[in-house]
This record gives structure tokens, sequence and C-alpha cells, in this order.
């Protein structure tokens, strides 16, 4: 096997006296896609966020391309090439969708290319090039995330960190999200990605990994994971890895945090 891009290797992260992560260890190699699943509370923003340096672990080791980055602060770590499209999406919303992208920008503005980079952006979602002098507070959830992963993309990273892609969002969208993301992924950027509707992401990722409490319960392919909906569940302790739900956004039931917002924004 090739070297791995990243290479988490047994961090524990904690907030205070919560051991958010106990121990995890993942790789992700060069061009890959892979999925990072779990109930909710089990780690996986976290690992996110310990990956593009937002918090740093307290034990063990992250290496990007070979190199320790876990004592990085983020503006270090997404210079590297690795870009976090957060939980939330964490826009400015009462600036313009360019001037978000510009944000995107910073980390390279020394060198050249915004222009190419826009143009890129708005191949993409033609969607923002309509709306690029609108302010992205006033835009939908569907578009507010396309402008997420176009800003993420600016940076022109080498891994993609995804949190919760479909996230409130309407099965139509998610599925043109998705898409786009596949095509990102064929063109080289390697891709972490968290998502709770499972079928979903075991669809697009060829491995995948399962968090319980801090820890890697369960990884493997994505494909054996999928024939073992009853393994799953145990981990994730939702209906969603039930038939009924298969590839369905909209099986989510209605009960759960997400399946809540998910009817307030979907349009
Ligand atoms: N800012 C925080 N302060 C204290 N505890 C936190 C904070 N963020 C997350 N946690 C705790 O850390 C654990 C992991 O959370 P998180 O990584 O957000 O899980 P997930 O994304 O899988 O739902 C949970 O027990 C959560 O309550
Ligand atoms: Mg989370």
């Amino acid at each position: 096997m090739t070297a791995p891009l990243l290479d988490v290797r047994g961090i524990h992260v904690g907030y205070g006296a919560v051991r958010a992560l106990r121990g995890v260890t993942l790789s992700v190699g060069p061009g890959e896609m892979v999925s990072l699943l779990g109930a909710n509370g089990a780690g996986k923003t976290t690992t996110l966020r310990a990956i593009s340096g937002m918090i740093a672990p307290q034990q063990g080791e992250i290496l990007f391309d070979g190199r320790p980055i876990h004592e990085m602060p983020a503006h270090e770590v997404v210079r590297l090439g690795i870009a976090h499209m957060p939980e939330g999406r964490e826009l400015f919303p009462t600036l313009t969708v360019e001037e978000n992208l510009r944000f995107g920008y910073l980390p390279r503005r020394k060198e050249p290319g915004y222009a190419e980079d826009l143009e890129r952006s708005y191949t993409l979602f033609p969607r923002l090039q309509e709306r690029r002098r609108q302010a992205a507070g006033t835009m939908s959830g569907g578009e507010q995330q396309m402008l997420a992963m176009a800003r993420a993309l600016m940076s022109r990273p080498r891994l993609l960190l995804i949190d919760e892609l479909s996230l409130g969002l309407a099965p139509i969208i998610v599925d043109l999200l998705f898409e786009t993301l596949d095509g990102v992924n064929r063109s080289g950027t390697a891709a972490l990605i968290v998502e709770q509707f499972v079928h979903m992401a075991l669809g697009h990722t060829r491995r995948a990994y399962v968090l319980a409490k801090g820890t890697v319960a369960l990884e493997g392919a994505s494909r054996e994971l999928r024939d073992h909906p009853q393994l799953l569940a145990s981990y994730l302790g939702e209906a969603e890895t039930s038939g009924a739900a298969e590839e369905r956004p909209s099986g989510k039931p209605s009960a759960h945090k997400a399946g809540a917002s998910k009817a307030r924004a979907s349009r």
C-alpha cells in the first residue's frame, strides 16, 4: 500500500474533563474518499477539528504527507492542503458569495490563480455565479452548503474534511452535492466525510470507520459494512441503517435532531 496522505495515530482529545477521543487511529490514502461514521457524540466532529488544527490532541500524532501537523495552528494546516467544511458551514452571512470565496483563497493569497479558482467554483456550482453579489446569509441552506464546499476548494486542498454535508438539506440538493464531491474526488482530492446518512456515505466511499465513545469501534470496506446493517445499527443506534431509509435522506426519523432541522431548512 502507498503511504497514507493522512495518518492519525492514537489521538486523545478532551474538552476539560470530557474525554471526547480516546485513542483514535485512522488513515486516508492519496486521492481516497473515506467515511467517518458514528452516533451523536461519538467524536466525529472532534476528530475533524483535531486534524484541521482547531483543537490540539493531548496524546498521539497526526501526520499529513509524512509530516507531523498535530502541533500546528489551523492557518498553517490549511496552507499544507487540508480544508475543513465545518458542521454548520460557518460562512460570513452578511458578506457576498464572492467575498466568502475570497476568504477560502486567503491561505494561498501569495500564489497566483484567484480568477481561475473563482471560475472553477462557478463551473462546479453555476447557482453561485448567479448569486455572486448576494449576501450568503440570504441564500437557501443548499446554496449555502454549495458555497461552503466551493470556499473550501478555493485553497486547492489535497484533503477535504466534510462535517455533515447533508444536514438540513433536501434530498435533491444532497444528491447534487455528493455528485459534485465525487467529481472533485475523481480529479484527485482526497476526502474524509462525516455523514448522518450512513448509506449515502457508504455508497460514495470505498472504506469507512465507525466511531463509538471516542474510539474506532469498526472499520472496513464500505460495501461490507453496507451488507451488515445490524452490525452498523448496533453502533449507530439509528433506524437509518434499516432498509426503508437506504440511500434516502428523507428516510431519516424526524425525532432526531438532524431530522428536525431538515424539516425546517429543506427547500
Ligand atoms: N465544546 C465542547 N465542550 C465540551 N464537550 C464537548 C464539546 N464539543 C464536543 N463535546 C463532547 O465531546 C464528545 C464528542 O463530541 P463530537 O465530536 O461533537 O461528536 P459527534 O460529532 O460525533 O456528534 C461528546 O461527548 C460531546 O458532548
Ligand atoms: Mg458532529
